[in-house]
């Protein structure tokens, strides 16, 4: 099967990059074995004539990386707009930070559109796309109107809400009845799987029965599929980076102090505020805890165009500097607190280090930044993973300590107990969390997501005839295969 993987985000496959977000650093090694071909934006836009997409093309280890610009008209309105001011806050709960307007709505639509024409140019014979995450809901519905009718399967990353979420997402009906063009739709957990599957019963008016509804597109199944990550791969980049002079510095500053750390965007579904008005209480109920722990939280800036992560942004920067000031020393920082990014070489040198990985989202679709700290694990002497019982991961990581991240004297406690447990009980527990990662792997979710997909098309394989050519050729054997 030729496989075409899309997403907003893609990565270039260079480990001492600093990478964003979950899904670019999840989708890298599957792609570079799996010799799919990925799609994605290239993070510029360009002006004028939209009917001709431009791609950039590289080898990505057996695969290739395709970059597109966006078109410059509608790409505010489709990323900072509708995908990251409408889908984004309802995804995760939040309906009372959702700001859109009809042009975002628009511009949303366009870009999908303009990515499915673009993708005409890797359609082959025995061809499957594969549409990743919420900025192109509407994609396999473009699809279909040009004329595809290979499988096409989507992947939601984030989790699905609650129907009366999601029903205040303007044009939310338009939209969802949009996705049921796709052949099979992915979620995280069990939830968001019901919670679609009674939109379209309640809502829609549709039928549903085992996970499949039945629409003008025909039969869409709907499952769950939670990604994993290369736990092996994970573990040995973990020990490699030891030596890392990051890594290294790191050890030498602590003398001995325990480390507690977090690695998040800086979104407010990751429930920065919280996590460190837990720390605070903790300090404070405990001070025997002063100058015994600290916490690393690295935060890396996010959407920052956008008001509400702006707001974020000053919120947390003016309470780290509050608990920093109110139980720092001459010489010793409770919070040390970095907005940017680093790259997965050195953050697996980082978690390693860390006696405590605190994993705390007030709604995260998996979350695997919980599941590489367990990766990054010395088996010997294990951390303790705090993790949020709303996190998609806390379904499989139920060996972790779980904690609601809304109870802020809870998780102070919590972190409290990890940091005093004893050795037998880490390593019990986080043999049991590894057990789940090496059954739960990238790999695994790649290959059941692709057998589900062949075997849940609907409208058969037909091919139609190849389209024309819609952007300029560019030099290089592989760019020429997809020309
Ligand atoms: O949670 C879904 C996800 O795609 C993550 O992988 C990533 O953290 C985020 O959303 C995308 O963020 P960005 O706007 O930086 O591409």
């Amino acid at each position: 099967m030729n496989l075409v993987v899309v997403s907003n985000r893609v990565a270039r496959g260079k480990p001492n990059e600093p990478m964003t977000g979950g899904l670019a650093a999840a989708l890298l090694p599957v792609v570079e074995k799996t010799g799919a071909i990925w799609v994605g934006s290239s993070g510029r836009v360009r002006d004028g004539n939209l009917k001709e997409p431009f791609a950039e093309v590289e080898a990505l280890g057996a695969g290739a990386l395709a970059m597109l610009d966006l078109p410059a008209a509608h790409y505010g309105g489709y990323y900072e707009g509708f995908a990251n001011s409408a889908l984004w806050p309802a995804l995760h709960s939040r309906a009372d930070l959702i700001r859109a307007s009809q042009e975002d709505y628009a511009s949303y639509r366009a870009v999908n559109a303009f990515m499915a024409r673009a993708l005409l140019r890797f359609r082959k014979p025995d061809c499957a796309f594969w549409i990743q995450d919420y900025h192109f809901l509407a994609l396999g519905a473009e699809l279909r109107d040009l004329g595809v009718r290979c499988p096409i399967g989507f992947f939601l990353h984030t989790p699905w809400p609650a129907r009366a979420v999601i029903g205040g997402v303007p044009n939310h009906r338009e939209l969802i009845e949009a996705m049921l063009a796709y052949d099979l739709i992915g979620f995280q957990t069990e939830e968001d799987c019901e919670n679609f599957l009674g939109y379209a019963r309640c809502d829609l008016g549709l039928a549903v029965h085992d996970g499949f509804i039945t629409s003008q597109f025909g039969r869409t199944r709907a499952a769950v599929f939670p990604i994993g990550i290369d736990p092996e791969r994970f573990a040995q980049q973990a020990t490699k980076a030891m030596t890392h002079p990051d890594v290294s510095r790191l050890r030498r500053s602590l003398n001995g102090e325990k480390l507690a750390i977090g690695v998040d965007r800086l979104d407010y579904s990751k429930g920065l505020i919280n996590r460190i008005k837990a720390f605070d209480r903790m300090w404070t109920v405990q001070p025997n805890l002063k100058r015994s722990v600290s916490l690393l939280q690295i935060a890396t800036p996010s959407r920052g165009a956008i008001e509400a992560y702006g707001n974020l942004q000053s919120e947390l920067a003016k309470l780290v500097t509050d608990v920093n000031g109110v139980h720092g020393e001459v010489d010793w920082t409770p919070i040390r607190y970095l907005n940017k990014g680093f790259s997965q070489a050195v953050l697996a040198g980082l978690y390693r280090t860390a006696q405590v990985g605190v994993v705390t989202p007030l709604q995260d679709g998996m979350n695997l930044v919980a599941k590489e700290y367990v990766a990054a694990q010395n088996p010997a002497d294990p951390g303790v993973l705090v993790l949020s019982k709303f996190a998609g991961a806390a379904n499989e990581l139920d060996a972790a300590l779980l904690v609601n991240p809304h109870d802020i004297d809870g998780m102070a406690r919590t972190i409290a107990t990890a940091l005093a447990m004893p050795q037998a009980e880490r390593q019990m527990r986080w043999e049991a969390m590894m057990a789940k990662l090496r059954t739960g792997t990238i790999q695994q979710w790649f290959a059941d997501f692709i057998e589900a997909l062949q075997d849940a098309q609907h409208s058969g394989d037909s091919m139609l005839p190849e389209p024309p050519t819609l952007w300029p050729r560019r030099a290089g054997d592989l760019a020429a295969r997809y020309h």
